[in-house]
């Protein structure tokens, strides 16, 4: 379990490893890169030694077919020469009424009248609005206004897209990623023979200047000398054209950049894609992270007995998870997996689970989506989809595993005292892991102290509740029923064991599942092609409107079953777990570990890496997993360690594939699905334990015309 995911984005890792570096200075051996956050440094740089810190010329390079000799590109005297007029200009009042002038007029003339439109149109129809698009919208407006004179107009109620808008913002992403290669000599390639991004980056620079240049001739013509725009006053004292449009779009690049962010995951994925052999050292967190399936192979099968999940783990969710098999390693997890692998290989089982998950969607899932649907039509109501996966997940795995119903997907959306308690559990035991210091949490702990109060009170609950179920339970007879608690109660006596037992199923098979599942919606809302595909296999194979009538009946849908891998290669649920290293040891790709080191796999990272999956490896393409008789074949483990692999492989792999077949069958073939913001071209997520993203999924649902009989 990724329990290490901590941080949202790569300024929060930063900050979390700079906090905890003596100095707050950190080496990134693996860029040659020293971050700094120490004042002392800052002011060392900026002013004490300023001319031993200039950009330098890598920066220069890859920034220089977009922005030339702009003042955001060069060092020394050509930086001098720019600053110097530029604060001359921009220290004048007149140019301060001028920036008001317009930003307030881009406030009255489009802002608001595009405000007040959605607001106005929202009674009728169910819009939503992306604020921070119209933020990016009005920015570049009110700049270009500001730096050319020149009006894009992005903000426009219709919110087109002027094409020096879109030119500009391809080219600052394009360029950003030269930075990211670890080898520049692949971007410059690319640029000497005019292929893939750089040609496209070619394309966005030349109709940059093309039309900056089209406004200089412009503005000379009319006669720069009585305009107030930065380029005007900037001509009167420069004639050199490429000169005036390299500093004019120097000053657009400063208003509206934005592509230098990234999220985590992305950014252990571009460290682990340029070093050798796919593995990272993160020295001052002492982590080993590998994207190289030899290695995972090596960790979770060869030499399994040398990397456990370790104490610091077990102690972390020690609390909330005692000795379930989630937590233990060694004997106890021997036992545990033996019985749990002999009890979910049992058809009755499967059986068990496909009665259990089909009567959640017809009973609930469908009749939540429909009644949406309904009410869309009055109200303006938009739908999380991945809190109402959450419920359907909770509701699963607790019907499953102890044949108890939380019920919260019902009607009213109800959340129960169970759910409630188990949320916070999980979220506060993962809250542990961020800590730098182990020893606040463990010192809050002994002194029953706020978060450490707050998640003994939510243990105690599911432990009452967890043994309530268990006495009931013994009392009406656990021969009789199907769900595992039951099986276990043949075999075992020991309560608290038992307990233990089902709490780490509900923990293993709950965010896991709502995971998948909101990933795999948000993909086929971006991809319809894909979508429609599963729809025409599933009226070939089960017949038009027909429904799945039993669990042998999803092997034959095999391009859900690519559709749901390929979502999951891309958005692993997990998204890289980790064990420690007991003894000293080698990786096949020669990395050295010491004994105690963290060693991490990343299926994220590993779905992105072109040596894995080949070049279309960020395409989401479920033909990847299909035979050319249209046969869904499964891949090697190690390379797709979604479900981990090797020994501690996923316990409820089957289970978990059954359910998002399951629901996707479901709800593609009666609704349609559309996500209710503009989708930003990756997922972003938020800290927990399971990738779970931030703001949900919000989503319109419609019923399709011909709803399955
Ligand atoms: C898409 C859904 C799921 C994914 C991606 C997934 C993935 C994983 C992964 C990566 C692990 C290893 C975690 C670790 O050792 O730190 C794991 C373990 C486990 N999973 Fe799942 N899981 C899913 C759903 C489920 C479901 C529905 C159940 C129960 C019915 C389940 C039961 C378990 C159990 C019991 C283990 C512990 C196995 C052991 O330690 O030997 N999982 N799962």
């Amino acid at each position: 379990m990724s329990w290490s995911k901590k941080f949202e984005n790569l300024c929060d890792w930063y900050t979390h490893l700079l906090k905890n570096s003596p100095g707050n200075t950190i080496h990134i051996h693996v860029l040659g890169n020293t971050i700094t956050a120490n004042p002392d440094n800052v002011e060392y740089m900026l002013k004490t030694r300023f001319e031993n810190f200039p950009k330098g010329k890598p920066f220069s390079l890859i920034l220089g077919d977009f922005l030339g000799r702009g003042i955001f590109n060069v060092d020394g005297d050509s930086w001098r020469l720019q600053k110097k007029m530029a604060s001359l200009e921009l220290g004048k009042h007149s140019i301060k009424s001028f920036a008001f002038e317009i930003i307030n007029c881009e406030i009255k003339d489009r802002l608001i009248p595009l405000l007040s439109s959605f607001a106005a149109s929202q009674k009728e129809q169910h819009r939503v609005l992306d604020l921070q698009d119209v933020f990016r919208r009005f920015s570049f407006d009110t700049i270009c206004r500001f730096s050319f004179g020149l009006d894009p107009k992005c903000l426009e109620l219709s919110l087109p897209m002027s094409k020096f808008a879109k030119a500009f913002d391809l080219a600052s992403k394009l360029s950003a990623e030269r930075a990211m290669t670890a080898f520049p000599l692949v971007w410059k390639l690319k640029r000497a023979l005019n292929l893939g991004s750089e040609k496209q980056l070619k394309k966005a620079i030349k109709i940059i200047h093309i039309l900056a240049k089209e406004v200089i001739r412009q503005r000379r013509k009319m006669g720069f000398l009585t305009h107030n725009d930065l380029l005007s006053r900037f001509m009167c004292t420069v004639n050199d054209e490429t000169y005036l449009r390299d500093v004019v779009i120097s000053f657009l690049l400063a208003a509206c950049s934005g592509y230098w962010q990234n999220i985590q995951t992305d950014w252990y994925t571009h460290l682990l894609k340029n070093s050798p052999g796919n593995t990272i050292h993160i020295h001052v967190l002492g982590n080993t992270i590998t994207a190289n399936p030899d290695n995972v192979e090596y960790m979770l099968k060869t030499r399994f007995e040398n990397f456990p999940k370790g104490k610091p783990f077990s102690l972390i969710l020690g609390d909330f998870l005692g000795r379930g098999i989630f937590n233990v390693d060694g004997d106890s997890w021997r036992l545990q997996k033996k019985m749990a692998s002999l009890e979910l290989g049992k058809h009755s089982i499967k059986s068990f689970a496909f009665e259990i998950i089909n009567c959640e969607i017809k009973d609930r899932l469908i009749p939540l989506l429909s009644s949406f649907a309904a009410s869309q039509k009055e109200q303006h109501r938009v739908l999380d989809l991945q809190d109402v996966f959450r419920r359907f997940s909770f509701d699963t795995i607790c019907r499953f595993s102890f044949g108890l119903d939380p019920k919260c997907l019902e009607l009213s959306l109800p959340m129960s005292k169970f759910a409630k308690a188990f949320d916070l559990a999980s979220k506060l035991s993962a809250e542990r892991a961020m800590t730098a210091f182990p020893l606040v949490w463990k010192l809050k702990r002994a002194l029953n102290l706020g978060s450490e109060k707050q998640l003994k009170k939510a243990i105690k609950i599911i432990h009452i509740l967890a043994k309530e179920v268990i006495r009931q339970r013994r009392k009406m007879g656990f021969l009789t029923h199907n769900d595992l608690l039951s099986r276990f109660m043949c075999t075992v006596n020991d309560e608290t064991y038992l307990r233990d037992v089902v709490i780490s199923f509900l923990l293993a098979g709950r965010d896991t599942v709502a995971s998948g599942l909101t990933s795999l919606f948000w993909l086929l809302a971006k991809h319809p092609n894909v979508e429609s595909e599963i729809r025409r296999e599933a009226d070939r194979v089960l017949g038009k409107n027909q429904e799945l009538t039993s669990f042998g009946e999803m092997k034959e849908l095999h391009y859900l079953q690519a559709a749901v891998y390929e979502s999951m290669r891309l958005y692993p649920p997990i998204q890289f777990d980790s064990k420690f290293c007991v003894d000293d040891d080698i990786l096949p790709d020669g990395s050295l570990l010491r004994r105690g080191t963290r060693v991490t796999y990343h299926p994220y990272a590993m779905g992105r890496i072109e040596e894995i999956w080949g070049p279309d490896c960020l395409e989401f393409k479920p033909e990847r997993w299909l035979k050319d008789d249209g046969d869904f074949s499964p891949e090697n483990p190690f390379k797709y360690p979604v479900f981990q692999a090797g020994f501690r492989v996923c316990l409820g792999k089957e289970i978990a594939l059954l359910e998002l077949k399951s629901v996707a069958l479901s709800l593609l073939r009666r609704f349609q699905i559309q996500l209710a913001t503009r989708p930003h071209p990756t997922l972003r997520f938020s800290p927990g334990l399971t990738a779970t993203l931030s703001g949900g999924l919000p989503v319109l649902i419609r019923e399709r015309e011909v709803a399955p009989a």
